[in-house]
């Protein structure tokens, strides 16, 4: 294992005014996605889709990394250039989302534990030479009213994780450590820290037990939010200051970055809430985005999969992008949304 290296890799992916953008929709999320803009999800589709992301000008300045498919990884330009080169000859950081997604965890009903530690190792190797320097796992965490997660739920998920991210680092790719508790359900603030702070507590012991390096990774966590079906909603401000609390008390000063997912929030609203995080002055880690829905939402709306709404598909990415890297800042207002 080279520290350095992963040191250096996970602190240019969180470099100032970067954060990630997350094109790592599975087959079945990407068809979804199009299915909203009534694209066809063929192979040729989602090649032109990331090809139009992935070569809009000036995103570089604020995407630090990019988390790619396993399809999009093998993938080129219509030049040829594969996609990871692509990205790394524009100072963008190439990576792969390695977990097999979440299935049911077997006697917890309610629960689900990602899959795919099976021959990871392997994957791994091969995934590196085609030019990934980061790879991410994401466990997901539902909540009800009482019984999910359970505490048996949280440990599977935080073990798991640890696995996937020792095996990473052993190859010297900075693992994206990502336990999203999903923001479904109609739970309130309080009940999502009260699961985020036990999700987050088992996580980084799991981490510690396996002798994972915290200054080699870097945390994709969710906000601290209420369900979206709660009646009462919460202010930026309360957001900011309910996840920051949260985060001072489970993860290590040692971590270089938090790198939050958007999770069904508005690309707005996701903007919003990292800039009050920011604005709250300066924090152990770096505060930044890794937002897959979040960035992408306005690009596909402009996009309908129309060669003639590609450069507006474009702009809105570099909009977005912009917003997001001035709310690493804590320097965005709402104001910015329509000057463009
Ligand atoms: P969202 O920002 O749309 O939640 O996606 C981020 C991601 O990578 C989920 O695994």
């Amino acid at each position: 294992m080279n520290i350095l290296e992963l040191k250096q890799v996970a602190q240019a992916i969180v470099a100032k005014q970067k954060g990630v953008l997350a094109a790592d929709e599975s087959s079945p999320t990407i068809k979804k996605r199009f299915d909203s803009i009534k694209v066809e999800s063929t192979e040729e589709n989602r090649r032109r889709y990331r090809e139009i992301l992935f070569t809009t000008p000036d995103i570089e300045r604020n995407v630090g990394g990019v988390i790619l498919f396993d399809e999009t990884l093998r993938q080129s330009t219509k030049e040829g250039v594969p996609f990871a080169q692509l990205l790394s000859s524009r100072g963008i950081i190439p990576g792969i989302k390695v977990d097999k997604g979440a299935k049911a965890l077997a006697m917890h009903p309610g629960d689900k534990v990602a899959e795919g530690l099976d021959g990871l190792r392997e994957r791994l190797a091969e995934y590196k030479q085609l030019g990934a320097k980061f790879a991410k796992w994401r466990a997901v965490i539902e909540i009800d009213e009482h019984k999910i997660p359970s505490n048996y739920g949280i440990r599977a998920n935080a073990h798991a994780l640890a696995r996937y991210a020792a095996l990473c680092q052993e190859v010297d790719l900075v693992p994206i450590v990502e336990p999203e508790v999903l923001m479904d359900g109609a739970h309130g603030i309080e009940r999502c820290e009260a699961v985020t702070s036990r999700v987050l507590e088992a996580v980084f012991a799991e981490l510690d037990a396996h002798g994972v390096v915290f200054e080699g990774m870097l945390l994709k966590p969710n906000m601290v939010i209420p369900g979206k079906k709660c009646e009462r909603q919460a202010f930026a401000q309360e957001i900011a200051e309910a996840t920051m609390r949260c985060f001072y008390r489970y993860v290590p000063a040692a971590v270089p970055g938090i790198v939050f997912l958007s999770g069904g929030q508005s690309d707005v609203e996701a903007t919003e809430n990292l800039n009050a995080m920011n604005a709250m002055g300066k924090h152990p880690w770096e505060v930044s985005f890794s937002y897959g829905r979040a960035l992408q939402a306005p690009v596909l709306a402009a996009w309908k999969g129309q060669e003639s709404n590609v450069a507006a598909a474009q702009q809105a990415l570099m909009q977005r992008c912009k917003l997001n890297g001035l709310a690493r800042d804590g320097k965005y207002s709402r104001g910015m949304e329509t000057a463009g």
